[in-house]
């Protein structure tokens, strides 16, 4: 038996049958289908607030195949709310591969805002800024990924009847055009390549020059996953990172997952308003 499959008590032979049947709970309970999701990262909830008034909310618990988040700052709920006429989902935090979790849970959330009706992905993150000139508490477009965490949401059987093959094309995984609507807010906006870890520990300073040499700007340990899950289903995916601290060895401080959340917290109005200014846009 190979590892990870049917010994698995999370492995399910149907993720996307799965996904299906929590959009259809979530449409249920909040009565419409819905245009866009958010996926809030390590301290982004606190910009939660400053996107928009929720209509409701509902416990991820509710909806079946979520299993209860183990990170601090992260929410087990996802938010609906309408953001100039975008019927918005805002998942207040996601679930980890560090916690334990195989790739289909970790993007079970996605899958389930886009058979919820989602064309839209904005997938958010704190990230360590490998470049010397990102500036902590800066957002940051991701342009591109380097997906490093050793696994993909695709492996296994076969999608279903009626959902694109495995062999997914990864060209433009991070929308143009997004971006370029994202740049046309606010033309500060820097870009980056985003590497994924699995971690949960952070790297050595050898790592950082390690992935600097492969072309990263940007490391953290999510996003890469849901995205390759979002463009797989056709969805147009945006990622934007919040430096929460230089990458490690690039400063005098010891990275700490406290100062992380408090620095995401405190860009939180920033983040929050660019994301409420944009999804209106999108
Ligand atoms: N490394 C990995 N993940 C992170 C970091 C980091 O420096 N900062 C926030 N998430």
């Amino acid at each position: 038996m190979i590892s990870g499959m049917s010994d698995d008590p999370e492995y399910h032979p149907d993720p996307y049958s799965r996904a299906a049947a929590s959009a259809t709970r979530l449409t249920q309970l909040a009565g419409t289908s819905f245009d866009a999701a958010v996926v809030l990262g390590s301290g982004w909830l606190a910009a939660a607030d400053a996107i928009g008034t929720a209509d409701g909310e509902v416990p991820l618990a509710d909806l079946g195949g979520f299993p209860a988040p183990t990170t601090a700052g992260h929410g087990g709920a996802v938010r609906y709310l309408n953001a100039g006429g975008q019927r918005v989902l805002l998942f207040l935090g996601r679930v980890h591969m560090y916690e334990g979790h195989e790739p289909a849970t970790v993007v079970h959330g996605v899958r389930t805002a886009i058979a919820a009706g989602c064309r839209t992905v904005i997938l958010t993150n704190a990230a360590g800024g490998i470049r010397a000139d990102y500036t902590v508490g800066q957002p940051v477009l991701v342009s591109d990924h380097l997906n490093l965490t050793g696994r993909s949401p695709l492996w296994g059987p076969q999608p279903p009847a009626g959902y694109p093959g495995r062999f997914a094309d990864l060209t433009a995984v991070y929308s143009p055009r997004l971006r370029e609507v994202a740049r046309s807010l606010d033309p500060a906006l820097a870009e980056g390549v985003y590497a994924a870890l699995p971690g949960p520990h952070y790297e050595t300073p050898a790592e950082i020059r390690m992935l600097r040499g492969l072309g990263a700007d940007l490391v953290g340990m999510s996003t890469a996953l849901e995205a390759i899950a979002a463009r797989h289903l056709g969805a147009e995916v945006l990622g934007i990172s919040l430096v929460t601290n230089a990458a490690a060895g690039l400063s005098e401080e010891l990275l700490d997952h406290a100062d992380v959340l408090a620095a995401a917290k405190s860009s939180a109005e920033r983040v929050g308003s660019l994301l409420s200014q944009l999804l209106p846009r999108i």
